[in-house]
């Protein structure tokens, strides 16, 4: 992703603040990794994730094979946080569609089941509003996803694999959804997002939909998330889910 157009992007938009913490947190991500690397996470703010009453959510009570949504690591950017209910793989080699390659390192949790990606869909960017979401994750094979377990795009039929890093299985998407780093404190069963990796589309994102998510989100779409995010399952947060089978 090419950070520094994003950030003078939002410059010419009139997020100021947003943009300077935005460059801080950058800055500070590039002094402790020595540098700019495509297979080192992309720190941004550490976030607590805390329930829709404020609790700190805990990993081991997170509902297995429901969809449930945050905003990371922008106010306007969601994600999906999943309990996938069994160890996903570890050290998962990807690549982005700029075959930029960079690792996974898999689920976190006591069983390593709990995962978080980018709920913005890597074709066209389709992805969950309060109106509607016509990506989500599919615990049931159905005649129009087929495989279980699987983040499903209705808008064209991308389908990645939560388990695999969010790599695509089918359709037209190029790339795996961006993942969100998590960090897990064992003694506290705490979560943290912190990071980001792999193909980030929030250049993009924010470019497409600058209206739309300012209805949404009010002027503090740009602005990197709290240091607390809100998690919740999707349906309390889109009116409607598409089905498309
Ligand atoms: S936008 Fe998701 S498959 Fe096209």
């Amino acid at each position: 992703m090419h950070r520094r157009g994003f950030l003078l992007g939002c410059t010419a938009l009139g997020a100021c603040d947003s943009v300077a913490l935005a460059r801080s947190i950058e800055a500070s991500a590039d002094r402790r990794s020595g540098g700019r690397s495509e297979d080192v996470p992309r720190a941004w703010t550490r976030s607590l994730l805390v329930d829709p009453h404020g609790q700190p959510l805990k990993a081991g009570e997170i509902p297995e094979r429901r969809t449930l949504l945050f905003h990371y690591p922008f106010v306007g950017t969601p994600a999906f946080l999943l309990n996938l209910g069994r160890p996903t793989r570890r050290a998962v080699e990807l690549q982005t569609e700029d075959r930029d390659r960079y690792t996974w390192a898999g689920g976190v949790g006591a069983r390593r089941s709990v995962v978080a990606f980018s709920a913005i869909c890597a074709h066209k960017l389709a992805y969950p509003t309060r109106e509607i979401s016509f990506i989500d994750f599919r615990a049931d094979a159905s005649p129009a996803s087929r495989r279980r377990d699987v983040i499903h795009c209705c808008a064209e039929h991308s389908q990645y694999d939560p388990a695999d890093g969010a790599r695509v299985l089918s359709g037209p998407a190029q790339q795996p959804l961006a993942a969100i780093v998590l960090e897990h404190e064992p003694a506290t069963d705490r979560l943290y997002a912190t990071a980001t990796q792999g193909g980030e589309l929030f250049e993009r994102f924010f470019a497409s939909f600058e209206m739309k998510l300012s209805l949404e989100h009010g002027d503090r779409a740009m602005q990197p998330s709290a240091d607390v995010c809100v998690v919740q399952p999707i349906e309390a947060y889109c009116r409607q889910l598409m089905r498309c089978a």
